[in-house]
């Protein structure tokens, strides 16, 4: 057995950006019906808080799975600077394809920060509100759940 202990480390930090929910694939009427008012053309603001969860082994010289000093290196030009004060729609390009929603944004993060290369990420979780949180893990997560519902025989 294994005898490395393994530790997970979560981190968080906050931009404000802007954004409006809409989608080419629906009608104006249904764009209205399925968004409500965050599908009001001029838009609106959050104050995102993005927590992102790293996991490693512990590097016996530092006592640290992870530097945070080049976690946060790694998040505010990945994220915090790309994002911060923009109209995500238009100013992200993956927006100006996929509809803004805190699902998309989460899955963009984390594909944005997947090859941090001082330890694993394991998962990127975002408050929009006090209210909505998302939180994605990659294509792993689905890959482990498609060889739990195989090992249960039911596909
Ligand atoms: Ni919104």
């Amino acid at each position: 057995m294994n005898d490395r202990l393994k530790i997970e480390l979560g981190r968080r930090y906050r931009f404000s950006a802007s954004h409006r929910l809409h989608s080419d694939e629906l009608s104006e009427q249904e764009n209205r019906r399925v968004y409500g008012k965050c599908n009001n053309p001029h838009g609106h603001g959050h104050n995102y808080v993005v927590e992102v969860r790293v996991s490693g082994d512990i590097d016996p010289a530092t006592g640290m799975i992870a530097n945070l000093m080049d976690l946060d290196g790694c998040v505010e030009r990945e994220v915090i600077e790309p994002f911060d004060h923009k109209l995500l729609n238009e100013e992200v390009a993956v927006f100006r394809k996929h509809v803004p929603t805190t699902e998309n944004l989460c899955k963009e993060i984390y594909q944005r920060l997947k090859h941090f290369p001082d330890a694993k990420v394991e998962s990127v979780r975002v408050e929009e509100t006090s209210n909505n949180a998302f939180e994605y893990a990659g294509e792993e997560l689905w890959d482990r759940l498609a060889v739990q519902q195989k090992g249960k025989g039911s596909d």
